[in-house]
């Protein structure tokens, strides 16, 4: 008999995640974030000066301080210790004015409501029970607040990897649910048409998908130190969608 994984279970694989780690993706996150997931997430939210967002399962807070640093009212949900704690010393040292809460996403606690806009990004394929945690993101917002959020792309999740052995992606399974074994914690693949269909199931109206792909310049300089780093030019190893709240 297999046991289902549990939040409980995710989050304290999670809470592995070493120091050194977040320290080394500051201040804007690792490569992919840099090159392909922020500018987009920074182009969806528009001007966030003045606005209330949520960053809901922000890790150790990288994003959170980029959209304090550009004039966002930021609250921020993790629910691990250790990314909280170094989130919460970097706010101590910045004073950014960032609000951190604990929580899993799935057991959301009243943060006062009525969101501009929450941010999700590359947190719902960490989550076993997701819909929850999709549903708390949504009810966060005022009518009308936008729900970005990113995943790795379920149709090309392991793109480095499979790319770097055969020259091209191959993928054998895509319709069902399974777990993919990963250094610090497992992501599990969903297909799109979960994604999507329970943001129309939670009353949302789509506004955008984005799969970025990699300048292909930006490729060739880290060719040398990411072999098979082209693949992110031909294929979007990302999946980043808008949705205004009903
Ligand atoms: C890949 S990291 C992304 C973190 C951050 N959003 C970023 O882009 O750097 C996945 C994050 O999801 C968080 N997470 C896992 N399960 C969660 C849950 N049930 N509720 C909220 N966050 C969760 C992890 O602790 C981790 O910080």
């Amino acid at each position: 008999m297999t046991t289902q994984p549990t939040n409980e279970a995710a989050i304290q694989q999670w809470n592995t995640f070493p120091r050194e780690a977040m320290e080394a993706m500051e201040p804007d996150g690792d490569f992919a974030k840099r090159h392909l997931i922020n500018p987009v997430l920074l182009r969806m939210l528009g001007d966030v000066r003045g606005r209330r967002l949520l960053d809901a399962g922000c890790g150790h807070g990288y994003f959170s301080r980029m959209l304090a640093a550009r004039g966002a009212h930021v609250t921020a949900v993790e629910p691990t210790d250790g990314m909280l704690a170094y989130a919460r010393q970097k706010e101590d040292a910045l004073g950014q004015g960032i609000r951190y809460v604990q929580a899993d996403l799935a057991r959301l606690p009243d943060l006062g409501g009525d969101f501009d806009a929450v941010v999700c990004s590359m947190v719902l394929p960490a989550v076993p029970d997701w819909k929850p945690a999709m549903r708390a993101c949504v009810q966060a917002l005022r009518p009308g607040g936008l729900l970005v959020f990113s995943v790795n792309h379920p149709a090309f999740e392991q793109l480095l990897t499979t790319w770097r052995t055969h020259g091209a992606y191959r993928l054998s399974r895509y319709l069902e649910e399974y777990e993919i074994p990963q250094t610090y914690a497992p992501a599990f693949h969903r297909p799109i048409s979960a994604y999507l269909n329970e943001l129309s199931a939670l009353g949302c109206r789509l506004r955008e998908c984005a799969e970025p792909g990699l300048d292909p310049g930006i490729a060739q300089e880290a060719q040398h130190t990411t072999p098979g780093i082209e693949s992110y030019v031909h294929l979007p190893n990302f999946l980043i969608v808008a949705a205004e709240r009903g």
